[in-house]
């Protein structure tokens, strides 16, 4: 598959099929591809917190902001839960690019979970002390981004952006997560 259809193929996904579980190996080889992934002065600040085990992974859903525009929806229920996190951590003074290293090794593991059949969800919305007491992490890491993953349970498609410039996604009739996206003309500002 060619990149663009990756990336296409690679929306956020919240709703999972719980039945067909990942497992810890799988989780090591998507944070494998977030590891050999660029890093500001290579100094590979961030670290990896897997959870496969179910009763955990319950946990953490509910530590986590599920889809703040999808108004009446509070996450992912029983049949459709992510079935693995990977919580990212670096140390409180770990520099400037930490929140860049984040973002790239993020995007790294949602595509390689798209390549796989397997959906992400990067959650930034998270009760920190929770989510640290939970995983028992020292003081010494501190939680940048929480991931949801599993096998995808949710169809999701791209959209051009509506009229009205709203920039919140929705669930179409038949029930597909729809993200809008604003065309390439509004986004390259300049061509010099
Ligand atoms: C840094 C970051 C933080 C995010 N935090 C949350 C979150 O707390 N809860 C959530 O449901 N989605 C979260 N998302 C997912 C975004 O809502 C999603 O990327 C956006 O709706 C666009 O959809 P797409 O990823 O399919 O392109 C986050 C995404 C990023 C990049």
């Amino acid at each position: 598959m060619d990149i663009h259809s990756l990336l296409t193929q690679a929306r956020s996904c919240r709703r999972f099929i719980e039945a067909s579980p990942l497992q810890t190996p799988d989780l090591e080889w998507l944070v494998d591809c977030a590891r050999i992934s660029p890093s500001a002065r290579n100094a590979q600040v961030l670290r990896y917190v897997l959870v496969s085990s179910s009763e955990l992974c319950q946990q953490l859903i509910g530590c986590a902001g599920w889809a703040g525009a999808l108004k009446g929806w509070g996450g992912p229920s029983a049949g459709e839960r992510p079935t693995g996190f990977i919580v990212i951590t670096a140390a409180p003074e770990s520099g400037k690019w930490t929140g860049v290293d984040c973002g790239i090794a993020a995007q790294s593991i949602q595509l390689a979970a798209a390549s796989k059949g397997w959906g992400c969800c990067m959650l930034g919305s998270f009760n920190e002390e929770k989510v640290a007491a939970l995983l028992g992490l020292a003081p010494t890491q501190r939680v940048q981004l929480v991931l949801a993953l599993g096998v995808a349970g949710e169809q999701r498609r791209l959209a051009p952006m509506p009229d009205n410039g709203s920039f919140n996604y929705w669930r179409d009739e038949q029930d597909v997560h729809v993200v809008p996206k604003r065309a390439l003309a509004e986004v390259i500002s300049k061509r010099l």
